[in-house]
């Protein structure tokens, strides 16, 4: 199935789960995919430490599906744009690490990307009821940052519907994404309570056929998504 014959919802598998010395084959084998979410890591912001613009760079220059970048990142006003420019589709920072979140968002859209911007489980949600028309897509993180395979959070399904009930309310058509523990297992609840763009590490790279994995998760999303 190709990515535009499930509209409303897209399936973005993390190469945070992929191989990392056969990058290019990698995305090679996940090309039924709406974007690929590019983790990026500071041990900082997060325990834990991936790459930086140059990896991302030769990754865009190869990937046949647009990058959706993920920054895990402190001081994302310094290094956010930078993804812009070199050709991310979509660049998401944490509110949690920027000085002016709406700010930046403006920034990243002046540049041609489309702004995101995440939370993690226990940031709430909120604040950014007033701003929602600045940003492209809200990323609820679903478990801590920083590691791939960890358990789902159901615990943070109430911030999904409350962000869902906002933006039906403004008429917002920015996407909500969700991010760790996505599976066939969980990613029902999570489109119920109204996420529309899915994460998935292991459950795509760890799978025997990955673009299947892909397909199966989009249509299961497809089917528990309840359209804004
Ligand atoms: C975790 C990353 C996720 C991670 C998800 O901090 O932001 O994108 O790769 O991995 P899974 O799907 O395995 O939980
Ligand atoms: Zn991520």
């Amino acid at each position: 199935m190709q990515p535009d014959e499930e509209p409303g919802v897209r399936i973005n598998p993390s190469i945070l789960a992929a191989d990392f010395v056969n990058m290019q084959a990698e995305l090679a084998r996940i090309d039924a995919a709406d974007f690929v979410h590019v983790d990026v890591m500071d041990n900082h912001f997060v325990p834990n430490l991936t790459f930086g613009p140059q990896m991302v760079e030769r990754i865009q220059a190869t990937s046949p599906v647009p990058l959706d970048v993920h920054l895990m990142i402190d001081d994302p006003e310094r290094w956010a744009p930078g993804y812009a420019e070199l050709g991310a589709a979509s660049v998401t920072f944490h509110v949690e690490a920027s000085a002016d979140p709406v700010a930046l968002a403006r920034r990243l859209r002046a540049i041609g990307a489309r702004a995101g911007v995440a939370v993690k489980p226990g940031t709430p949600v909120e604040p950014l009821f007033e701003h929602l028309d600045e940003f492209d897509q809200v990323l609820v993180m679903t478990v801590e940052p920083g590691f791939g395979g960890q358990s789902f959070m159901p615990e943070t399904m109430p911030k999904l519907s409350a962000l869902a009930a906002e933006a039906r309310r403004r008429g917002s058509a920015v996407w909500l994404q969700v991010d760790g523990g996505i599976s066939a297992a969980t990613i029902e609840r999570a489109a119920e309570a109204g996420a529309d763009t899915f994460v998935a590490g292991s459950a795509v790279f760890g799978a025997d056929d990955p673009d299947a994995a892909i397909t199966a998760l989009r249509a299961l999303a497809a089917h528990h998504h309840a359209p804004r």
